[in-house]
């Protein structure tokens, strides 16, 4: 088999077989296919797509592509959940510790920013001494011993996707369904939890921009999962514009300790709620979502949440001062306002979250080349979102910059993120759908 000969066929329509697929996946995890032809490839699955059963395949073939973990030691019910990402999404942070303290063992493998969203691990970053690069034996220790455990994508665990997704990120090719689809459900399978809840984002600061395709691609991974016996549950979620208020790795761990607090915006807390309902509800653990509601609550105001994220930085090496003081934390050198254009009364009528990303990359806060480092310390934070009423010449804003000349970068994108009307405008729900 050739390499050449795959790409011929996917550019020009053709389904591939499984023996095509287990064939690329080797040939990309003992590297003897080049980064040139991966990314062709990459680029012919944009635009030609790939049936059930291709997606099947290559999510089973990258999942075998290393370890495949065997968490039974723990317990009979370790969770994970996995967004398919976005911008401001910190519900990680919030969600591990939270359900942690719930009593479900947390087994989370989080990736690096990918394209214009972040990554929960580049976030993880912000705290001093935090260690994700855990070894596989390290991991199921510490999730036995305290827990929980979030891991970045490790050489072991699913290397194919560690080399495809960092391909992607790079060469325009992150926005395809079965490529999302396999990228996150093979990582999923590998790392062995058996109670998966996907979340998975829709709008202008997503991958999939409609309810339409976020919906496909929750019912793909949906049938992936089906077909290879890991059933998962996912929820389409909104990500027209940012999750919660802040925009960049420091700036969103400080509002993530502060939901923990109880706290945090409202949309981030029904969020992390709903999705703590669903876990605690699949697990047996509440008969419905009220008192789910009620125990997710409570592990919040008492303080629980919040010495369960402690514990988790402790066990990774970080400093967990963090929590008290927010400056041991990467801090920009400046915060700027921006300011509500004009005068007199009127609402934020649409805020799009991909340019609120793209002025954070801007500042340095995102890749441009694979592996390249980034800025924790810059980014935005919102003071209103869609729905708000504002007034002109008032700050809706603050830019957290290193330099002027990055702030000016940033604000003249920031500009094109906002747009107001002169009647009131409703909030838009956060949860769209549920697919199981
Ligand atoms: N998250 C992943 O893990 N992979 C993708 O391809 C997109 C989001």
């Amino acid at each position: 088999m050739r390499m050449v000969d795959l790409i011929l066929a996917k550019r020009s329509g053709r389904e591939h077989s499984k023996s095509e697929i287990d064939f690329l996946i080797k040939g990309v995890t003992d590297a003897s296919i080049p980064d040139y032809q991966l990314s062709a490839w990459l680029m012919a699955v944009c635009w030609r797509g790939m049936n059930a059963d291709e997606t099947a395949w290559l999510t089973d073939a990258m999942s075998k592509s290393g370890s495949v973990l065997d968490l039974s030691s723990i317990g009979p019910l370790v969770a994970d959940k996995h967004s398919t990402g976005g911008v401001g999404d910190k519900t990680t942070l919030v969600f591990v510790p939270l359900l942690a303290a719930a009593g479900i063992p947390m087994a989370k493998l989080s990736g690096r920013g990918l394209g214009h969203t972040g990554g929960t691990i580049d976030k993880l970053d912000a705290i001093p001494g935090f260690k994700s690069d855990l070894s596989i034996d390290h991991f199921i220790s510490q999730v036995k011993k305290i827990g929980m455990a979030i891991g970045g994508q490790t050489q072991e665990l699913a290397p194919a996707d560690g080399k495809i997704y960092a391909m992607r990120d790079v060469t325009g090719t992150v926005e395809s369904i079965p490529l999302i689809a396999a990228s996150v459900m093979s990582k999923k399978i590998a790392a062995g939890a058996n109670l998966i809840i996907l979340d998975v984002k829709c709008g202008r600061g997503a991958f999939m921009e409609t309810e339409e395709k976020a919906t496909e691609l929750a019912r793909t991974m949906v049938e992936v999962g089906h077909r290879l016996k890991r059933p998962v549950t996912a929820v389409v979620t909104d990500m027209e514009q940012p999750l919660g208020l802040a925009v960049g790795h420091t700036l969103e761990v400080i509002e993530a300790i502060e939901t923990l607090k109880g706290g945090g915006p409202s949309d981030l807390q029904e969020l992390c709620m709903e999705l703590g309902s669903l876990a605690l509800i699949t697990a047996g653990k509440c008969k419905d979502a009220a008192s789910a509601h009620k125990v997710l609550r409570d592990l919040m105001e008492s303080g629980k949440a919040l010495e369960s994220f402690r514990t988790l930085i402790k066990a990774q090496g970080g400093n967990a001062s963090v929590i008290e003081d927010y400056s041991l934390m990467p801090t920009a050198k400046q915060r700027y306002d921006f300011l509500v254009p004009g005068t007199g009364t009127k609402w934020v009528k649409h805020l799009d979250g991909r340019k609120v990303a793209e002025a954070c990359k801007l500042m340095g806060a995102g890749r441009t080349k694979k592996g390249e480092p980034i800025n924790l310390a810059v980014g935005v934070v919102l003071r209103d979102k869609v729905g708000a009423k504002v007034e002109g010449g008032q700050p809706i804003a603050d830019i957290y910059a290193d330099t002027k000349q990055e702030y000016e970068a940033a604000r003249a994108k920031l500009e094109e993120a906002f747009t107001y009307s002169d009647t009131a405008v409703t909030a838009p729900p956060i949860i769209k759908a549920s697919v199981s």
